[in-house]
């Protein structure tokens, strides 16, 4: 083993990532010096690696540790790819992969940071790099896209095995290009951002329509509290 594979193993143990309930975020418990959490997913915990900062550590909850077989299965299939993150190696329970700089889509809403028709046009081109070859690009979701310099790259494709179209991508850009103007540029509240995420999870057969409906209720009591406060 490499004296950088064993410094990752050793910060690795030091870690401990719990799966929660209703596929929501997971919990770390422990830290290590060598790194620094960037962000909780719902299956992991992705640190950046401080001796290399260049590297990402992507540590999977013990009960999720299937898919990150099909992870790292994926990766392979991928090759190289501006699109994606490079895949350099696993352990256990851990996957290494490039760090991307950049803000996930989702603090960009949050943040009110405008979103380019650019990013929308890579996230197509990232999809049909990967259908030809071979596999299925799915949970493309706000937190799954990262906003770099106006380019999109994205992470997570640990479901582009899985057979289906979760529709997911789909929603995502109709809705920007329906109703996009209406928010860019303007800080949408973590709570309204939350119940949207939240409605979707939940809803067995998803309308576009009917969420729209319930949304525009939801657009109108944010800009009313948002002239109130300006008020
Ligand atoms: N290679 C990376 N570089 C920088 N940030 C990343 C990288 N991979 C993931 N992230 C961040 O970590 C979060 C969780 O990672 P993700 O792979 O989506 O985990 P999960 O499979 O649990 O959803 C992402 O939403 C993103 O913010
Ligand atoms: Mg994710």
């Amino acid at each position: 083993m490499n004296h950088e594979k064993i410094l990752i193993e050793k910060a690795v143990r030091r870690i401990e990532v719990q799966s929660s309930p209703n596929n929501e975020q997971v919990k770390i418990k422990g830290d290590h010096k060598d790194l620094k959490l960037i962000a909780a997913g719902t299956d992991a915990a992705v640190f950046r690696f401080l001796p290399a900062p260049d590297k990402a550590i992507k540590v999977f909850a013990n009960e999720k540790c299937d898919k990150l077989k099909m992870e790292l299965d994926v990766y392979r299939n991928i090759g190289e790819s501006n699109f994606y993150p490079h895949c350099y190696g696993s352990g256990v329970n851990y996957m290494i992969i490039s760090f991307e700089e950049g803000v996930t889509l989702y603090d960009c809403v949050v943040r009110g940071i405008p979103i380019p028709k650019q990013v929308i046009i890579d996230v197509e081109n990232a999809r049909s790099e990967v259908i030809e070859k071979g596999l299925n690009p799915r949970d493309i979701h706000l937190k799954n896209i990262l906003m770099h310099n106006g380019r999109a790259k994205i992470v997570d494709v640990s479901e582009y095995m899985k057979e289906g179209n979760d529709y997911r991508w789909e929603y995502l850009k109709r809705g920007y290009e329906d109703y996009y103007h209406l928010i860019e540029g303007k800080p949408v509240p973590l709570w309204v951002v939350e119940s949207v995420r939240k409605w979707f999870n939940q809803s067995t057969v998803f309308q576009y329509e009917e969420f729209i409906k319930k949304l525009s209720k939801l657009y109108d009591m944010f800009s009313i509290s948002s002239s109130n406060r300006k008020s």
